[in-house]
């Protein structure tokens, strides 16, 4: 399969996937939103992106879903923020969260391969998180998109599942065995939904997860030219796909943030 047919065959399990999740979550998420102010982000969220700053700055997600976290962002002073998805279904979402929130916000639907070259150089700083890297068939060619809509000395920020959790399979058993490699190439191709917030399963089109190590992502970030700022990993599941290996007795690292700027020449 190409590059965009991977995008098309996930993005028919997106669409899918947007009612069941605002079936669960879009009022809860539209009262929160329309109190000044309001963040869904985490303490881990919140202090990497003020450690980089966000008062004035113009913010970028590719892979932004429902906008929730982009809304945020903009909630904690980000003066303008623009997020990009492939669906649809879930930028409407995005687009009535923004509305009661009143946040500067622009969604955009597209391929984050296809980001058109109009927003070059848009952004101070780009927020990759929770669950984007995966949907990713080729990450060296999304990081040349990542620094593309950067500034020069644009800011990286990432807080995204280990690639460990690569390893285990959805078993809920303690400890939960081993059933992958670490550097498995071939996609993950799964027909039962996407629904990481309640876990229901549904029969859904089949969607393809790609397998990052930590080297592919770290070693990626420093060949396209950014300085490493910071690197951290946690033992708290953000997925809510993996969320009862937060009671497991001993567990791997189940996340992880870091942050990068790029040289002055962009
Ligand atoms: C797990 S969700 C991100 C969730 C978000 N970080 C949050 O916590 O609310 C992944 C998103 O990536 C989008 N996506 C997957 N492949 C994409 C692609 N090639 N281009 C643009 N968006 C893509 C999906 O539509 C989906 O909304």
């Amino acid at each position: 399969m190409q590059r965009s047919d991977y995008t098309a065959a996930n993005l028919r399990a997106w669409d899918q996937a947007a009612p069941v999740h605002s079936r669960h979550r879009l009022d809860q998420w539209l009262t929160e939103f329309s109190q000044p102010g309001w963040s869904c982000l985490d303490e881990v969220a919140t202090g990497l992106l003020r450690g980089i700053g966000l008062r004035g700055r113009v913010v970028a997600q590719p892979c932004c879903n429902n906008g929730r976290e982009l809304i945020s962002i903009a909630n904690l002073g980000a003066s303008h923020c623009l997020g990009f998805d492939v669906s649809a279904a879930f930028l409407e979402q995005a687009r009535q969260l923004s509305d009661v929130a009143h946040a500067p916000c622009e969604f955009l639907q597209t391929d984050v391969y296809a980001i058109p070259n109009r927003f070059d150089r848009c952004a101070d700083l780009v927020y990759i998180s929770i669950g984007s890297l995966g949907w990713m068939p080729d990450l060296p060619a999304f990081l040349d998109v990542v620094r593309r809509l950067l500034r020069p000395e644009g800011w990286l920020a990432m807080y995204e599942m280990h690639p460990m959790l690569g390893m285990f399979d959805n078993e809920e058993q303690d400890p939960p065995p081993l059933r992958h490699s670490y550097f498995r190439r071939e996609p993950f191709v799964e027909t039962d939904g996407l629904d990481y917030w309640e876990g229901t399963r549904y029969e859904s089109p089949p969607t393809y997860w790609f397998q990052h190590t930590l080297g592919d992502i770290v070693g990626g970030v420093l060949d396209h030219g950014f300085r490493l700022h910071s690197f951290r990993e946690y033992d708290h599941d953000i997925s809510g796909a993996f969320a009862y290996m937060d009671r497991l007795t001993v567990r791997p690292p189940l996340c992880f943030t870091l942050t990068a700027q790029l040289g002055g020449d962009g």
